[in-house]
């Protein structure tokens, strides 16, 4: 285990959740937009249109600077947020998934090159080089998501990987074409938004009307298909998965499929109304705001995805406190729960306090705390006054009487199907009751 990063009153899980959801919105702009950008261009050059590159040049703008400089800081702030949060998830991915990175950000340095090189040269050099540009970057752009939606689907549904260790059985999983499909279509909403937006500032009422009209249709086709997807999407998902959101043991990841979805008919809604039937109603201000509400219905959507992957952090494979779930020989990979139960969690600890004598209090309750941490904290905020899931409030609700009532619970934590069992010895849970009764609010 590494040292474990502690994020005051909230978990290292919703640190990586906000980065991670304000991130969706860029890097699904950055592969959507330049298939809407591709078609304009097409029309401005095959059909002699000049006064559209008003629109192409602001566009693509928006693109370089709010995907490029924004997308990739928060980019490079999932990576920085997810390898202290969860440094043994990140190495499990980067162990059997480097050659899809590496794949991906071969295609993500052509996507970065080709726009500053698109941006640069509109109307700078000839239109059909110029439209060519626009092309490698639209499929550039389009698989890397490809590559990228493989190892995101994986960590949700590992398929047939569990068995046999190879890098195809885990990417192409159950949810891996349903994710793929829902996340192109979603692109095409994300897309369709943002250029209604940049289209609502254009100075010639004439292409501005047209264009907010030509947008929305793309946004309202990516939204319904979007739509259509998802349920295929939540029809693959992993039994246990549908289970906890559906079966009634998580009822808010079933409410937070329902924020997302009134999220996005209130979009689908504004597409509608401010774009195909009144566009001239549409001004950017209201737009901006759409795209808060987007945000609050991607967070919510992706909330679910997180929380129906309880217990795991990786499916099957690893919990959500790193532990080794799954005997998985192919990759001579070896389930860590019997092995810490047999030996002690604490004597297998690296990174902890020298020197304490676990039988004194004092020293005990320190060595609890250390456990709880790596073996509770990436769920449950340990504060008093925690925000997420604090265990303070969440013991308190139990009326444990002593800390053997606690050792009790721990017992049977594994029965919860959305928690992993505690992993560890009598002498582990001894320290970790104590310390967890001392904890309870009163
Ligand atoms: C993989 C994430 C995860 C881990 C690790 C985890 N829990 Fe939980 N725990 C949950 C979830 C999810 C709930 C349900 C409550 C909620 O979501 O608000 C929960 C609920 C609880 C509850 C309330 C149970 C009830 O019946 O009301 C307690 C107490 C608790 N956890 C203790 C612990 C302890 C102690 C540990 C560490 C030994 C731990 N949990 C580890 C995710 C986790």
């Amino acid at each position: 285990m590494y040292p474990f990063w502690e994020v005051p009153f909230f978990t290292s899980g919703l640190v990586i959740a906000l980065v991670a959801t304000f991130h969706i919105l860029p890097c699904h702009l950055a592969t959507g937009a330049f298939w809407f950008n591709v078609y304009v261009e097409r029309k401005a050059f095959y059909e002699k249109r000049p006064e559209l590159l008003e629109f192409l040049k602001k566009y693509s703008l928006l693109i370089l600077i709010f995907c490029f400089v924004i997308g990739s800081l928060s980019g490079v702030g999932i990576w920085y947020a997810a390898t202290v949060a969860s440094p043994r998830g990140i190495s499990a991915l980067i162990h059997n998934y480097v050659w899809g990175w590496a794949t991906e950000w071969v295609f993500f340095i052509i996507e970065i090159a080709t726009i500053y090189v698109y941006y640069y040269t509109l109307g700078r050099i000839d239109e059909k080089s110029h439209l060519t540009l626009g092309w490698v970057y639209a499929w550039a752009a389009w698989i890397s998501m490809i590559i990228i939606t493989g190892i995101l689907a994986f960590m949700l549904s590992s398929g047939k990987w569990v068995e046999t260790g190879g890098f195809f059985d885990g990417f192409f999983n159950e949810t891996y074409w349903p994710q793929l499909f829902t996340r192109t279509a979603l692109m095409f909403g994300i897309a369709g938004a943002y250029a209604v937006i940049v289209a609502s500032t254009l100075k010639n009422k004439e292409v501005r009307l047209e264009l907010v009209r030509t947008a929305s249709i793309w946004g309202i086709g990516g939204m319904v298909l979007g739509a259509i997807f998802t349920f295929w999407y939540l029809f693959k998902l992993p039994e246990h998965a549908k289970d906890l959101a559906f079966g009634g043991t998580l009822p808010y990841l079933k409410s937070m499929l329902y924020v997302a979805a009134i999220c996005y008919g209130v979009v689908l809604l504004w597409f509608v109304i401010f774009g195909l039937i009144r566009p001239s109603l549409s001004r950017p201000v209201i737009g901006i705001i759409i795209l808060f509400i987007l945000f609050a219905g991607i967070g919510a959507g992706e909330g679910f995805r997180e929380g129906a992957r309880r217990p795991y952090i990786i499916d099957r494979y690893m919990y959500g406190n790193q532990i080794i779930a799954y005997n998985i020989p192919a990759k001579n990979i070896k389930a860590e729960v019997p092995k810490f139960q047999k030996e002690g969690f604490w004597p297998n600890l690296y990174f902890k306090p020298d020197n304490l004598d676990l039988s004194k209090t004092k020293d005990r309750l320190l060595a609890g705390s250390v456990i709880v941490h790596h073996q509770c904290g990436n769920c449950h905020a340990l504060d008093r006054l925690g925000k997420i899931r604090p265990l303070s409030v969440l013991l308190e609700n139990l009326a444990p009487e002593s800390p053997g009532d606690i050792a009790d619970f721990l017992d049977a934590l594994g029965d919860y199907p959305y928690m992993p069992p505690f992993a560890g010895n009598d002498k582990d849970k001894e320290a970790a009751a104590e310390y967890l009764f001392s904890i309870v609010r009163r």
